[in-house]
């Protein structure tokens, strides 16, 4: 288990900061490995991190950029994780990227799955560069606190894509019905970091980092995985 918590004194330096890292590791996966593979939170903290990202000029048509999660909504609907990352990340040098949205034809997530995590199976794993946010309910990805479909989304073993079906809250808004990469996916992931913007949710991951069920606060299953070197870029909201 190893949590590392970096702290900036604003959410640009922290972004800053952040971008730089994944340069780093993104720029060595290229040299080492010919290719490389980024997995991009959706939600409203790493837009201007996303911006940045954009621009680094690195051939991003060798690299895969895959969606940790999505709300099961249309491209271009209110909510959409993969509209949000098009209009993000994919622009300038990162629009020649290879991208694997979630979204689907199929009717519900858990319809969803097998062919997303098919599809998700031809991307060069292990991830070179995840980036993860949090919600004030100690959720990421789309684990989401006593879900349906959690167990198994947090399974080492498995499927790389799940279903989950949240119990509707503030958080989930108008989207419990997720389909989320799973921690199967995250295995042998070389960099992990999570973005968290403001005092609320810097008291979430302290409370987090104690005892209690990982279903409760699912962030926790990353916090206590020996796996995994968790990198936290911690700064004040936004200004
Ligand atoms: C989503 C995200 C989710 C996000 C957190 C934090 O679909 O909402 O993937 O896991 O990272 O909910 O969201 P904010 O950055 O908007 O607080």
């Amino acid at each position: 288990m190893s949590l590392s918590i970096h702290e900036f004194s604003t959410s640009g330096e922290a972004d800053i900061a952040l971008a730089a890292d994944i340069e780093r590791v993104l720029r060595a996966a290229l040299e080492a490995r010919g290719q490389a593979a980024l997995a991009v939170s959706g939600g409203s903290t790493p837009r201007r991190l996303y911006e940045r990202l954009s621009g680094l000029e690195l051939d991003w048509s060798r690299i895969s950029v895959v969606l940790a999660d999505e709300r099961w909504v249309e491209p271009g609907e209110a909510g959409s994780n993969e509209s949000f990352i098009r209009a993000a990340l994919l622009q300038n040098a990162a629009a020649h990227a290879r991208f694997y949205p979630l979204k689907t034809s199929h009717s519900n997530p858990r319809a969803a799955a097998p062919a997303v995590s098919e599809r998700l199976a031809t991307c060069p794993l292990p991830f070179d560069v995840v980036v993860l946010g949090m919600g004030s309910d100690g959720h990421t990805l789309s684990w989401f606190p006593e879900a349906s479909g959690l167990d198994a989304a947090l399974e080492a073993q498995g499927p790389l894509a799940a279903p989950i079906s949240a119990h509707p809250s503030a958080v989930t808004g108008a989207h419990p019905e997720r389909l989320t990469l799973t921690r199967a996916a995250l295995e042998g992931a070389r960099f992990v970091a999570l973005l968290i913007h403001g005092q609320e949710k810097a008291s979430v991951l302290a409370e987090a980092q104690s005892p209690g069920a990982v279903t409760a606060m699912p962030v926790r299953a990353l916090i206590r995985d020996p796996a995994i070197d968790l990198q936290v870029y911690a700064a004040p909201a936004p200004a």
